[in-house]
């Protein structure tokens, strides 16, 4: 009986007794409420941000810079480690940048520079509003694309979530990741038109350990684009379309690239997208290599492209085609690509003359082109890939269309 009595006794003390041990406290800083910020798409949030960065950074506890609900603007924004401790950047607010690219000075809106521990949460917009240079450029021409700025970068940024958060019309690419290493984004979101020109969602380059994953791209080029010295990159349940596809590369471009190696691709969906799934580096390249790249159960809805290694890749007729390639490709595989082709040519596999692709495997492939000319077409050009499972169409069936020569 006197067991029974105190038992409701004894879960109030424990009660008490848990609720009055200190949380490890986390320092919060408001930026309305501490730093004037303002929702009134008026006032620049740009120093209010960063006197609430510059205390977050110096606290020794982690600390937490909360953006509340509303509209700002801001102009840009460098926000720079070390820190002392971990920060999340919680944005539940929406951010404008200007429209005007003339606000601009080099090609960088919000960057993150040599920070670790970061986390961004909070379901917030960035809004780059760049629909007004969309139409004016002409990237193949002049630097005007480059010089736009960049929706969100990080530089060096190491042990990161980005989570929840929404990037949108981007006047140039939406994420550029460099030299980051083990780097989450989540439940994340890309959202811009078709014809944004440039405007990859995901760039990421000489980076290690970057997973992309449960995230939904809709934009006007690469939905997620692995440049030079991508290590470790896992791109899985993502969402892509319209866009240009997930590719690797452009590689081979520029000198002293880094190797690109263990890149999985899995369970994507891409839609209405230009490409599909591909590996492109440039003819009469520097020399370099990738290897360890995996592609597996991609659903294509009306893709162009679908299967695509291109060494021959050469927008605007920019390079050398008679000089092969440089950039080494071994150890990839396309396994359970199945669904619809915008495009004849299903699988095009063009490798260097120079240097054959070694150790390629296409396996359970099942992709149908409804459109003029018959069924979907395989090409393959310097390589023999390991075929496995259901093949439509025939793997390597279809003669070369372009030598390269
Ligand atoms: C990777 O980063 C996450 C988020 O900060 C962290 O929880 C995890 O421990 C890190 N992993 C490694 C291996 O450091
Ligand atoms: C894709 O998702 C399905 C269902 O969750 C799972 O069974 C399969 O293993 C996943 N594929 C890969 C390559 O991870
Ligand atoms: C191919 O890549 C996979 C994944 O990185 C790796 O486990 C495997 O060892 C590689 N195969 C060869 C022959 O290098």
């Amino acid at each position: 009986m006197a067991v029974l009595l105190n038992i409701p006794v004894l879960s109030m003390l424990l009660l008490l007794f848990t609720t009055s041990i200190p949380k490890a406290q986390s320092t919060v800083v408001d930026v309305v409420a501490k730093y004037g910020a303002k929702a009134d798409e008026k006032t620049d949030l740009s120093t209010p941000l960063l006197n609430a960065w510059k205390e977050a950074c110096a606290s020794t506890t982690p600390s937490k810079i909360v953006i509340p609900k509303g509209t700002y603007r801001l102009s840009r924004a460098s926000l720079d480690g070390p820190c002392k401790s971990a920060i999340e950047l919680q944005v539940s607010g929406i951010i404008k940048a200007p429209a005007d690219p003339s606000a601009f000075k080099d090609p960088n809106w919000v960057v993150f520079n040599h920070v670790d521990h970061l986390t961004i949460s909070g379901g917030g917009v960035f809004d780059g509003q760049g629909a007004a240079v969309w139409g004016k450029n002409n990237c193949a021409k002049n630097k005007y694309c480059a010089a736009l700025p960049i929706n969100l970068r990080f530089n060096y940024v190491s042990n990161a979530i980005v989570q929840g958060i929404t990037t949108k019309d981007s006047k140039q690419f939406h994420v550029n990741v460099l030299g980051c290493r083990n780097f989450t984004f989540q439940h994340f979101t890309v959202s811009a038109p078709e014809n944004s020109i440039n405007t990859d969602g995901i760039h990421i380059g000489r980076s290690n350990g970057v997973k992309v994953l449960d995230t939904n791209i809709k934009t006007g080029d690469d939905c997620v684009s692995l440049g030079d010295g991508s290590k470790n990159v896992i791109v899985e349940r993502v969402t892509c379309g319209p866009g240009h596809g997930i590719s690797v590369g452009s590689l081979g471009k520029f000198n002293d690239e880094e190797p690109v190696s263990g890149i999985f691709v899995r369970n994507c969906t891409l839609s209405n997208t230009m490409n599909g799934v591909r590996v492109k580096t440039w003819p009469d390249s520097h020399p370099g290599s990738a290897t360890d790249m995996h592609f597996e159960d991609i659903i294509l809805n009306n893709v162009g492209n679908p299967i695509l290694i291109d060494q021959e890749y050469c927008p605007w007729n920019l390079c050398n085609l008679k000089v092969p390639s440089r950039i080494k490709l071994s150890n990839i595989s396309f396994k359970k690509i199945r669904g619809t082709s915008s495009t004849q040519q299903a699988v095009r596999l063009v490798c260097s003359r120079g240097l054959p692709c070694d150790r390629v495997e296409l396996a359970d492939i099942d992709i149908t082109y409804k459109g003029p000319g018959g069924p979907a077409t395989s090409e393959c050009t310097n390589v023999k890939p390991r075929t496995s499972g259901k093949q439509n169409p025939p793997a390597c069936s279809s003669p070369a269309k372009r030598t390269g020569a």
